[in-house]
């Protein structure tokens, strides 16, 4: 059982992801922690972040069990990540991981960008989870408060707009709605009510 979960950012595809890999038994991966990583691992070494060579070298050793999104959670990080998610050859190797993981027994939910186009492109289910840039950037501006950081809506919602552009306009496995994905917006939804609507979907797949 594979469910490829993928939408812009904040538009909280992530703890859907998270919540309906505990509902229904399954292991679950934030692919985008995979890109996270390794641009982590380039900042860190103050290396260049086109330099595919030593990006491709990173990736091929990590450790998906080692990944913390607390520390990979920052506004930098995300903005690297984006940066560095345009190399194809980087690309091919975090999917070969992710599809590693997917395929392991019991099955999964996989979020990200790509899921239910390029990494998945047989998954069970597919959903591509929206919202509109004003509601993610006020979703994102509360996460950032709540966890004691600064934020202004302006400049999240100035980003998330630029991220989303790259994201979608980059020629490798650009952020797109697969054609059999089932739509789920979530601009007047809170997280209840948007958990049980794809809880529906996944079901309604599962019968039909
Ligand atoms: O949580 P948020 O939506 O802010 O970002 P993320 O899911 O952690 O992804 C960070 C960046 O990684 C995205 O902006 C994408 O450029 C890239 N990414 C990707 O290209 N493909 C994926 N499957 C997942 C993430």
């Amino acid at each position: 059982m594979i469910i490829a979960i993928d939408g812009p950012a904040a538009s909280g595809k992530g703890t859907l992801a998270r919540r309906l890999a505990t509902h229904f038994g399954l292991r679950h991966l934030d692919t985008g922690l995979t890109y996270r990583a390794v641009a982590a691992a380039l900042l860190a070494k103050g290396l260049p972040l086109g330099d595919e060579a030593v990006a491709l070298d990173i990736a091929r050793n990590l450790d998906l069990a080692q990944m913390d999104k607390t520390v990979l959670s920052s506004h930098e990080i995300g903005e690297a990540a984006s940066r560095i998610a345009v190399l194809g050859g980087l690309r091919s190797e975090l999917v070969r991981i992710q599809r590693g993981f997917a395929e392991t027994p019991p099955g999964a939910v996989l979020d990200g960008r790509d899921i239910g186009t390029v990494v998945c492109p047989k998954a069970d289910v597919k959903m591509f989870v929206t919202a509109s840039a004003e509601a993610r950037a006020l979703r994102r501006t509360d996460e950032m408060i709540s966890k004691g950081n600064a934020a202004d809506y302006a400049s999240v919602l100035d980003d998330l707009k630029r991220r989303d552009e790259r994201d979608s306009q980059r020629t490798v496995a650009p952020l797109r709605k697969a054609d059999d994905a089932h739509l789920l917006d979530t601009t007047e939804m809170d997280i209840e009510s948007a958990f049980k609507a794809a809880v529906d979907i996944v079901e309604r797949a599962m019968h039909s």
